[in-house]
Parts: structure tokens; sequence; C-alpha cells
């Protein structure tokens, strides 16, 4: 069901085939419902998809299909109703996954650094290991000046620096991203899109991330699914063979990305107006 668009300014050489990885997600005819005053809802079904290790995955879909639920399906924080959900872990003494929500999920009462160490102390990693990784991540996403502020001192764009410090520096082996730059100005979230391909571009971890930009998912990933509205299910999967490292301005002027744009944009449009 895999879609690709091959044009001359795609250069298939970058991206790397599936076949070679290792299936890091598996979900196999996944469904969740839920019981609202004896009445059945259900958020998403029928989802059969098989994520490989280093993939950066959008799920694109319109509001209310599904995307929270199936993310914290995945996350394990609900249980699926019905079908398979298999993770195929590497190190079990990583942790399986990190999320990032659009809502600035850090604590107030702690430091950006003691925020960003979180995860790792709470696993009692080794002092220099959490010095370390969590003074790569504060340097990655420019935070060396504000190791001491509290969230309350800093801008919406900083604290969903620290949530996207934190998910990195806690080394888990799935990315868990639920429209992290949904509630950020323009101009923000075009760095921080940037910035987050710059650091999954040197560490290549599964990434399933969840947005209703279509600009944003092609950016992104390697692959999309679109997902029909409620209840949700698989409409379409493409993949995004555009080389990388990716800058924004130049992929939007290229004609595959007006040809990926448009085909999800008329099958989303579907969707809404269905
Ligand atoms: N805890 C819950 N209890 C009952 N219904 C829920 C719950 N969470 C989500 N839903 C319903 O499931 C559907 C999908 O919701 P959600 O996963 O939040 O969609 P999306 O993230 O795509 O907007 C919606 O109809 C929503 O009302
Ligand atoms: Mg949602």
């Amino acid at each position: 069901m895999s879609r690709a668009y091959v044009m001359e300014d795609i250069i298939a050489e970058t991206v790397e085939s599936s076949a070679a990885k290792n299936v890091k997600i598996e979900m196999d005819s996944l469904a969740k419902k839920f019981l609202v005053r004896k009445k059945e809802i259900v958020a998403f079904h029928n989802v059969s998809l098989k994520i490989h290790e280093g993939e950066f995955w959008c799920f694109v879909g319109p509001s209310g299909c599904g995307k929270t639920t199936l993310l914290r399906v995945l996350a394990g924080l609900e249980t699926p109703t019905s079908g398979t959900l298999a993770i195929h872990r590497n190190n079990p003494e990583k942790p399986l996954n990190s999320m990032v929500f659009q809502e600035y999920a850090i604590f107030p009462w702690m430091t950006v650094w003691d925020n960003i160490a979180y995860g790792l102390k709470n696993r009692k990693v080794e002092q220099a290991i959490i010095q370390r990784n969590v003074s790569e991540y504060v340097e990655k996403m420019g935070l060396q000046k504000f190791v001491k502020a509290y969230p309350h001192q800093l801008s919406g764009g900083m604290k969903q620096r620290v949530s996207i410090a934190r998910a990195f520096a806690n080394d888990a082996e799935i990315l868990l991203m639920d429209e992290p730059f949904a509630s950020l100005d323009e101009q923000n979230r075009m760095i921080l899109q940037q910035e987050l391909l710059q650091i999954w571009e040197n560490n290549k971890k599964t990434v399933v991330f969840i947005t209703h930009s279509i600009g944003e998912a092609i950016f992104l990933s390697d692959h999309i699914m679109v997902m029909t509205g409620h209840p949700g299910e698989i409409k379409d999967v493409l993949d995004v063979k555009l080389p990388r490292p990716r800058n924004m301005t130049e992929l939007r002027s290229k004609p595959v990305f007006n040809i990926l744009f448009s085909n999800i944009w008329s099958e989303i449009k579907e969707e809404v107006t269905r």
C-alpha cells in the first residue's frame, strides 16, 4: 500500500530500503474503543503497520480521527481493545519510549536542567552519564543560558525545546511526539522543525510524530500515514523519498514537495468534507 513519487529531483539512493532494517513497531489490526455512557466510541480501528528501526513516521489525519489515542497505545498508556502491538526492544536497560506533547509537559517546579535530567535520574543512571547526556542536548537545543531557569521564565518555544531535549537525553528507543509544535508561532515552529531534524539525523531514533500540518509531515518524515476521519483507519501510506539533510526553504520550491502536498491535502479534504 506504499506509494512513492519518483522524480528526477529525488535522490532515491539516499533513502535506505526498509527491507534492510529491523521491524521496530508492528501493529496488526489494532483498534481502540471507548465505552462512554454505554455507547461505544471507536477511536481508531484496522491499523496494521510496520515501522522499522530508525524511521521517522508522521501520522496525519483530521481532528478526532484517533491520532492521540493511537500514540497513547504505542506508549503503553492505553491498552488496545483488539489486534496486536509488538515493539521490539534492543536494550532492556533503556526506556522503551519518550513522549513529547503539544502542551508543555515539563515540571514547573524544576529547573530546565532538572527537567531534562528527570528520566535519567529516575532510572538512577550514573551521574557522569546524566551530566554528559543533559549537556549534549542543552547545547543542541540552545538552552545553555537557561539551565537554571524555571519553566515560567521561558517562552512557549523554549519550553518545547526543554521537552525535546528531555526526550532525546532520556535515550529511549522510540520517540513519540503528539503535535509538539502545534501551539508555536510559525517562526518558532520552523526553527524547531529544523533543529529536531538536525538532532534526529545524528542519532536516528525511531520516531512517530503526529501532526495536522501536511508541510511539516513532508519536511520531517520518511513515511506518512494518512488517516481517515472518525473512526480513523489507514487511508494511505506514502514514502517521502526526499534527500537529507533537508532544508524547508529549499524543499518548498521542489515540485515533489508540491505534488506530495496536494495529494495528501486532497485525501484529507475528502475526509473532512465526508
Ligand atoms: N478517554 C477517552 N474516552 C472516551 N472517548 C475518547 C477518549 N479519548 C479519545 N476519545 C475519543 O476518541 C476519538 C479520537 O480521539 P483522539 O485520539 O484524541 O483524536 P485526534 O488526536 O486525532 O484528534 C474522539 O472521538 C474522542 O472523543
Ligand atoms: Mg490529538
